[in-house]
């Protein structure tokens, strides 16, 4: 027989239905057995009387987590029975056939609380279990129908969604980059992207001029709340013949709808956005990335603001920028490819300290939630970029591409990266990011169920060419 949902259960009164998913709890009552079936839609519950002896004797066996398939008639519960919690709480399924189609051992942690109190390591481990909780599932559905907003939103304002390379070259964005060897060219290594940011500005000399991409980001830097160890998702976005304030205005009806609409229950505390120069976030605030809420004690409340006219430049202080590039007196703030503010650009020459980028990001109740800036497009004036930050010839050349891009008719263009885990973090009132995610690694870096990074085989290292230092002398 076919399968029927446990949501639907009530559309079914009186009929024969099969379901099929796990048992939540089964509570014994002598004669009568219950148990909460639970699948994907939710739970129904499930009657096991005397009468069907086969199908009694398998209920009084059955654990929490074991997963069945029954058949039974839907009937409606006696009165007063009813739960009310339930959408379908007013009938359950009396069964006539059951059959268990996998048992299962006593789950490690308990799976019916938030998973709140469980230590982190072992949620990891058996994340397969941890995301059975109902906190967890929300998350992840809601995260799913946050993407699938974004992707029709911007389908309908002439995006294109492009792929773009995960085998690439370094992309500087001010993290150390994760590398991998290459066979076919010993010695050599493909760098995983930090972001797509040099391919969606080729895109736009490839004329595509509306780009965006839910972009896998790989960033080998240390973990903390609100980032992620290892890997990211961005929704990433590049539009060609804008300025800053159409960039600014995208976004913001994009994820006031977002928010509208996947989280009714929610209200923003002003719109349109407020928007704040660099220099009156610190001033007023203390930061670049205010928590606006009226209310910080309000779960409902969400707080967008811009920060814009950030300095293009930082001094350089301990760590050269790019790692190891010697004397450079200067940084980017953002990112080198940021433009400087029309007015500002002969200041690159006398005073690059005072130089305003055109950079934007968005914030949301205290968290950056989004970077992004409208971009050079002359070649002369990414090279001062370079000669300011202290790239010497080689270095340079690793940007070549661009260089060569920008001379083949590059339109002007600007984008944004907004953090879909981060984003969904603030959006869902969670406090780690790594609560809307299906499998992050954990704070050292380990995919706990899988047990990765894991030791090569020494066939896999011989034909890449690489040896492997133990550390001891
Ligand atoms: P940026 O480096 O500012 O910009 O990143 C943009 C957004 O990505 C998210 N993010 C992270 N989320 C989780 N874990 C991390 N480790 C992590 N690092 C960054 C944040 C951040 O605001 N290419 C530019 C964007 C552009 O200029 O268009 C970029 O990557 O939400």
């Amino acid at each position: 027989m076919k399968r029927t949902l446990t949501k639907d259960i009530g559309a079914h009164e009186s009929e024969q239905v099969t379901l099929e998913g796990w048992v939540d709890v089964r509570r014994d009552h002598g004669k009568l057995v219950f148990i909460d079936l639970r699948d994907r839609s939710g739970i129904a519950q499930v009657v096991f009387t005397p009468k069907e002896v086969a199908a009694h004797e398998v209920g009084q066996t059955l654990r929490s987590e074991w997963v069945v398939r029954l058949t039974g008639m839907v009937k409606k519960r006696p009165a007063g029975m009813e739960n009310p919690n339930l959408p379908n709480g007013a009938y359950e399924v009396s069964v006539t056939a059951i059959e268990v189609l996998n048992e299962a051992k006593t789950p490690p942690f308990p799976l019916d609380t938030d998973g709140h109190d469980v230590d982190e390591q072992l949620r990891l481990k058996y994340r397969y279990l941890d995301l059975r909780r109902p906190r967890m599932q929300k998350n992840l559905k809601l995260r799913h129908a946050a993407v699938r907003f974004i992707r029709e939103y911007l389908s309908n304002e002439g995006f294109t969604e492009i792929e773009t390379p995960i085998l690439t070259k370094t992309t500087p964005e001010g993290a150390r980059d994760f590398l991998v060897p290459s066979r076919l060219q010993p010695g050599k290594f493909y760098a995983l992207p930090q972001s797509p940011q040099q391919y969606k500005q080729l895109l736009m000399v490839a004329g595509f001029e509306r780009y965006f991409q839910i972009a896998r980001c790989f960033r080998d830097e240390d973990p903390r709340a609100d980032r992620a160890y290892g890997e990211f998702t961005q929704l990433d976005l590049e539009m060609s013949f804008v300025t800053q304030e159409d960039i600014l205005r995208l976004a913001e009806d994009l994820f006031t709808k977002l928010a509208e609409s996947i989280f009714p229950e929610k209200h923003i505390t002003k719109k349109p956005w407020p928007r704040l120069s660099h220099t009156e976030a610190v001033a007023t605030y203390g930061t670049d990335k205010p928590d606006l809420r009226k209310d910080k004690k309000d779960p409902n409340e969400l707080a967008f603001s811009w920060t814009i006219d950030f300095p293009l430049f930082t001094e350089q202080s301990k760590e050269d920028f790019f790692h190891g590039s010697g004397a450079a007196k200067f940084a980017p703030s953002h990112h080198m490819f940021t433009a400087p503010h029309p007015d500002d650009v002969p200041l690159l020459d006398t005073d690059p300290t005072k130089v305003r980028g055109l950079q934007h990001d968005m914030v949301l109740n205290g968290y950056e939630v989004g970077g992004g800036s409208i971009r050079i497009h002359r070649p002369e004036v990414q090279e001062k970029v370079f000669d300011l930050i202290g790239f010497n010839a080689t270095q340079k050349a690793q940007f070549d591409h661009m260089l060569t891009a920008f001379r083949h008719g590059v339109p002007p263009h600007g984008g944004i990266a907004p953090g879909i885990d981060r984003l969904m973090m603030v959006l869902l009132g969670e406090s780690s990011i790594r609560e809307v995610m299906a499998f992050p690694a954990t704070s050292s870096g380990q995919i706990a169920v899988m047990d990765a990074p894991s030791e090569a085989t020494l066939t896999q290292l011989h034909e890449l060419s690489i040896k492997v230092e133990t550390g001891e002398e």
